[in-house]
């Protein structure tokens, strides 16, 4: 693979020519990412995504030292209304190793649409931060509030999607596999997630197949996925629900799970539970996947839930290299998104 120098004027930098002979695809020079809004994994196009993972693993080989003069002077303003450790932490981290600052606001203070309208905190903050990344409950809110930001926004995790926690899963795939562009990714257990959403939108756009094994009350929606075909019909991606955990799981490459119940979901914990159940992570599982499949899981995870602990503390887990990926694929995303990524040989 070869990519020319970072050209002045953004991510036209991975403007190039970026030839993958293994998998003949070619990568047509990319708009740039500077100034733009992430709230969902389709906000961008593969070859953005493929330029963003490039720089992540860029960023990551590199020694923290280099790093701290990257973003001098900036600062971005985290609001968060719902509990984070990785999300916020490796943001902060990644952040401040890039010479920037951080201000973060829990719930206590920021609650999107309460004190005023979201396109008011949108407008004010924006004279204040470079960008901000914003935790929050419900999708339209957060929509509303990019809508009127003039700096980019980015989704730290909304009811509807997760894109940072895909940037990092990709990255941690791609590490493993050297290739996204033909795996089997099946995603057990609530498939109609926020997390599952973006994991499929990325993986579809980077020509995986993705499969989802739930029960009905679980399953994305048909439009869902008919969507998620559609994007991934020019990259060779595809995607299918399965009722049985074992189905969707058959020959994978990857498993993925999360927690049955989502933050803000509680009060549908127990039948969560009840119907999840045939849907855990097991070792018995994995007897029907590649015999080098992985498991993943975003965390916060649930042990005798969700997954086993030999499961998630044996030997396929890469949950840790997820979460360490997350910092580097966020790097990536922030100086993509507040730099035209001016000497960057990405
Ligand atoms: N995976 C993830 O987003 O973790 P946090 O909720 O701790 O940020
Ligand atoms: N689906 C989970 C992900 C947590 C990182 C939630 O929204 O709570």
């Amino acid at each position: 693979m070869a990519a020319a120098p970072i050209l002045p004027g953004g991510v036209a930098i991975l403007c190039t020519i970026c030839i993958n002979i293994q998998h003949m695809y070619v990568l047509a020079p990319a708009p740039t990412l500077y100034g733009r809004h992430f709230l969902t994994v389709d906000d961008f196009s593969a070859g953005e995504l493929g330029a963003l993972l490039r720089l992540a693993a860029y960023l990551k080989g590199r020694r923290t030292a280099e790093q701290s003069s990257v973003l001098p002077g900036k600062t971005l303003a985290m609001l968060f209304e719902k509990p984070s450790l990785r999300t916020r932490v490796s943001f902060e981290v990644a952040m401040t190793q890039l010479g920037g600052h951080v201000i973060f606001a829990d719930g206590q203070e920021f609650l999107i649409g309460t004190r005023e309208s979201p396109e008011d905190a949108a407008r004010a903050l924006s004279r204040y931060a470079d960008a901000i990344v914003i935790r929050t409950h419900a999708h339209e809110p957060l929509q509303r509030f990019a809508d009127a930001a003039t700096v980019p926004v980015i989704n730290g995790l909304s009811a509807a999607a997760h894109p940072s926690q895909a940037l990092a899963d990709l990255l941690t795939m791609q590490e493993r596999f050297g290739s996204l562009q033909g795996l089997t990714i099946a995603f057990v257990g609530d498939a109609k997630n926020n997390v599952a959403a973006s994991l499929a939108e990325a993986a579809v756009l980077a020509g995986a197949t993705m499969h989802f094994g739930s029960p009905p009350s679980h399953r994305p929606s048909e439009h869902f996925l008919a969507k998620l075909k559609a994007m991934g019909k020019p990259h060779g991606g595809d995607a299918r629900a399965f009722c049985s955990a074992v189905r969707a799981v058959r020959g994978a490459d990857v498993i993925y799970t999360d927690v049955w119940t989502s933050m803000g979901e509680e009060a549908s914990t127990e039948r969560n539970r009840a119907v999840l159940s045939p849907f855990r992570v097991t070792e018995e599982l994995f007897i029907h996947a590649a015999g080098h499949a992985i498991f993943m899981h975003c965390l916060p995870a649930h042990r005798g839930e969700e997954v086993t602990a030999s499961v998630i503390d044996g030997p396929r887990s890469v949950v840790f290299d997820q979460a360490e990926n997350r910092m580097h694929s966020q790097k990536a995303l922030l100086v993509a998104l507040m730099t035209t990524l001016k000497g960057f040989p990405v």
